[in-house]
């Protein structure tokens, strides 16, 4: 195994996982992710960090994919353990395998950063949600302040392959906007402790427009 593909199978999810669970990042997902409710749907579900924080009450079932197949076995134990009735595939947020209107909530947490194409994401999200459900998202993305931004611009190149093809300058609210969803914000604000390049986050609920 070449040192990237090791670095990619091995170190990287590692850090990742690490990355993702500081105490600040644990904060935001708990003002978020404990509003999930009825059959929820979680993309980019591998590391399964979110887990521990549904609200057993609400939630009734659980699906989640990640293209990430090593990550996979433990979110399927944690599901079980918590004895949801749980489907829990390996695939990408592309293509989801799952029908039209079959969920009442989409989770997406640090995962728009990632994946190839953020707007066909955005359209299967809306497509496996039903009229009124609603997609939980917490991003990082691109910051509002110019020179902030620019600096994004440059590092993202560096950090894109070293990060598993996180991307630093995507927007969050206007990318969700664009793909039809109303946007219900609950916060946006500068990760403290981080360096503000890699900071700014922007979490909420946002629902199919016009339905
Ligand atoms: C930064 S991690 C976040 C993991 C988790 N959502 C969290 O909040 O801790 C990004 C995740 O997105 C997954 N991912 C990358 N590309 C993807 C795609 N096209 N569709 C779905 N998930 C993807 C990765 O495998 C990884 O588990």
């Amino acid at each position: 195994m070449g040192i990237k593909r090791f670095y990619d199978a091995h170190i990287m999810p590692r850090m990742i996982t690490l990355a993702c669970g500081q105490k600040g990042i644990e904060e935001r997902r708990r003002e978020v992710v404990p509003l999930a409710e009825g059959r929820v749907f979680e993309l980019g579900c591998g590391g399964g960090l979110n887990q521990a924080l549904y609200d057993d009450e609400k939630v009734t079932g659980f699906a989640g994919i990640d293209p990430h197949a090593g990550l996979l076995e433990g979110a399927r134990e944690r599901a079980k353990a918590r004895g949801w009735d749980h489907d829990i595939r390996e695939g990408v947020g592309e293509k989801i395998p799952f029908p039209d209107s079959s969920f009442d909530t989409a989770v997406c947490t640090y995962t728009l950063c990632s994946v190839d194409d953020p707007g066909k994401v955005l359209g299967e999200l809306r497509r496996i949600l039903r009229p009124r459900g609603k997609l939980i998202f917490l991003e990082h993305g691109k910051a509002p302040d110019a020179d902030v931004a620019r600096w994004q611009e440059r590092i993202e190149p560096v950090w894109k392959p070293l990060a598993g093809g996180c991307h630093l300058t995507r927007p969050i609210g206007s990318a969700l906007r664009g793909a039809g969803f109303e946007v219900e914000p609950i916060g946006q604000a500068y990760l403290a402790k981080a360096p503000k390049f890699m900071g700014w986050m922007e979490w909420g609920v946002a629902r199919r427009a016009g339905v």
